[in-house]
């Protein structure tokens, strides 16, 4: 038997996994345990849940496999960083390369062999190994791994060859990051935002984004470092950005204007037209029909969409987790090559639903010990009820906490922690932003779909099970709270075999409403991280203004109100209110 352990941590999105014999059995983000959103501390709360799903114990471990080499990643730190250095001496202890092999051994508590593999393999085998596909070209864009930021590779069978890299500080992912803070969102949080913004605008600075980037043969570019300022470790744009658009950078949290819309569409639109030319010419060097893509700039729906439509890959595979939390998984199947000799089991990934699960038991004795027997709707002992009775809630309107079987891997709530609601009200969206999410009003919601009757709806002819592209949405219906300014929707498409009771969920509404398409968003306050147990998802019930909780078999309705929770309801949303006054600080991207 082999047990290994794929690991990421110490810069964002860590995160834990377990591949038994080959076959991946769990993995969940650390901030899931740790409630500290993208926490980059080792993953202690994900490691004891991954051994315990697996039935193993830490003596059943193989290896941990680490996703980066903190040798090489130091090289890049300490040479990037000199000024700051100097600046700020106590900022060297930041520098540790030995800390990754400290922290297993003394915080994980692991004293086997311990594997480093390189960020951008890991990546790269994180999209390849879970693909399904036995030959593939690879692409992974981040914003910096150890000194690469962008890799090419081929991928066959057990074998990748990553045979060209773009080079730190030249790098698409900081080159967008910095355009969104100067536009005034989060670096390395809300680049999303940026995306989300750009359909409002009109590209009219392409030529002008197109300024700050030299794009060279091959896979290569450069970023004219003139226009940046992260080197510095004080702020992302230099002065110069600010005098080229001729405008301030953007105060946090104040109004967007036409601007700050057209640059985010110039910036997006740049981003997809430099990624189409770096995939024809892989197309070029290795013509074959699959592309696998993965780190942070993966993520990026709107630019995959037009990949596959425009691009010469005739299918796509993008790795759900393809932010740093995913390549605990391609380090763990590196690992497990190199132990085994054998790659990981051939096959898609089916879903994501790698996370934890929690009992009807378990679940009865928190809502029990909450809620007024009065307000629990047990459906134990017929399931089909609880379906039928969640349906006829969302067909009246009513906002649902859904709480259900394994958490999702990845940053997307794909109907395991989401929040649901009926896409066909125009205040649908305005609503949930009232009641939970708080975030801008100008970006929609995702949509869920029934896969037999998604082309009836959005122009997509093939399955996107999870959220990682955008189409037009070409429904008869009118879904205002799903589809953006520009016609488009981030779709998931929803199997009986991945998740049979969202798909009996979504089966039901269809049938009492003539819509098989659900309003999907993560199941979360604005700032937190996604709900993992019973506890958080009430905690979220409580303190929002969500209209039913639907948690394993049981369905809790808001039918009364205790005082009480009006006052944790004014605790938390001035703590809300303080998490939206944003510190510079997060505006910075940290190398360290
Ligand atoms: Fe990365």
């Amino acid at each position: 038997m082999s047990i290994i352990v794929g690991v990421s941590a110490h810069y964002h999105d860590s995160a834990c996994c377990i591949i038994k014999d080959g076959k991946l059995i769990a993995a969940a983000e650390e901030e899931r345990f740790s409630k500290i959103k993208h926490d980059s501390g080792i993953p202690t709360g994900a490691f004891r849940y991954c051994l315990r799903e697996a039935k193993a114990t830490i003596r059943d471990v193989d290896c941990i496999a680490y996703y980066e080499d903190p040798y090489k990643k130091a090289s890049r730190q300490i040479s990037t960083n000199l000024t700051d250095l100097i600046q700020n001496p106590k900022r060297r202890f930041k520098i540790d390369p030995a800390r990754a092999e400290r922290d297993i051994r003394q915080s994980l508590g692991f004293d086997g062999p311990i594997e480093y593999v390189d960020h951008h393999l890991s990546h790269a085998a994180s999209s390849f190994f879970f693909s399904g596909f036995s030959e593939a070209a690879l692409l992974t864009v981040d914003g910096v791994g150890e000194w690469a930021t962008t890799t090419y590779g081929f991928g066959k069978n057990d074998k990748i060859d990553l045979f060209e890299e773009v080079s730190f500080p030249n790098s698409l992912g900081l080159l967008y990051s910095t355009i969104t803070a100067y536009l005034g969102f989060d670096v390395n949080d809300a680049e999303y935002k940026v995306m989300g913004l750009a359909p409002y605008g009109n590209p009219r600075y392409v030529d002008k984004i197109n300024q700050l980037i030299e794009i060279g043969d091959g896979g290569q570019y450069r970023l004219k470092m003139e226009y940046f300022d992260f080197l510095n470790g004080e702020r992302m744009y230099s002065d110069r950005l600010a005098d080229l658009f001729d405008e301030p950078p953007r105060e946090a949290e104040s109004e967007l204007g036409t601007f700050h819309m057209d640059l985010a569409a110039s910036l997006q639109r740049s981003l997809e037209d430099i990624l189409l030319a770096k995939v024809r010419y892989m197309h070029d060097t290795h013509p074959v029909d699959n592309l696998c893509m993965a780190g942070g700039v993966a993520l990026n729906c709107v630019a995959n969409g037009r990949i596959l439509r425009e691009g010469p890959f005739s299918k796509l595979f993008v790795q759900p987790a393809a932010s740093d939390a995913g390549g605990s998984l391609g380090a763990a199947a590196i690992a497990h090559i190199r132990r085994t000799g054998q790659r990981p089991e051939l096959k898609p990934m089916p879903h994501v639903y790698l996370g934890p699960s929690y009992s009807n038991q378990d679940i009865r004795q928190t809502v029990s010990a909450i809620f007024p027997e009065t307000s629990i709707v047990d459906c134990t002992k017929n399931p089909d009820n609880l379906i039928k009775e969640t349906a006829k809630r969302l067909a009246s309107g009513k906002v649902i906490g859904w709480f259900q079987g394994r958490m999702e891997f990845g940053p997307r709530a794909l109907g395991s922690r989401s929040i649901i609601a009926d896409p066909r009200e125009p205040g649908m969206r305005d609503r949930i932003n009232e009641l939970v999410k708080m975030r801008e009003a100008f970006r929609p919601f995702a949509p869920a779909v029934l896969d037999t009757k998604a082309a009836e709806h959005f122009d997509l002819d093939h399955a996107s099970p999870f959220m990682l592209e955008t189409c037009q949405v070409i429904s008869p219906l009118s879904l205002p709270a799903i589809t953006h300014v520009d016609g488009s929707a981030r779709v998931q498409t929803v199997s009986a075999q991945s998740n049979p009771r969202f798909h009996a969920l979504l089966a039901e509404f269809d049938r009492l409403t003539d819509c098989p398409i659900l309003l999907n968003t993560s199941f979360n306050m604005r700032g937190d991280a996604i709900v993992l147990d019973p506890v958080d998802a009430i905690w979220c019930f409580v303190v929002s203004d969500i209209d039913a909780l639907v948690i394993g078999d049981y369905i809790v309705d808001r039918g009364f109100r205790l005082d009480t929770w009006d006052k944790l309801k004014e605790i938390f949303g001035a703590r809300s209110a303080k998490k939206r006054a944003v510190p510079e600080s997060v505006n910075v991207y940290s190398f360290l």
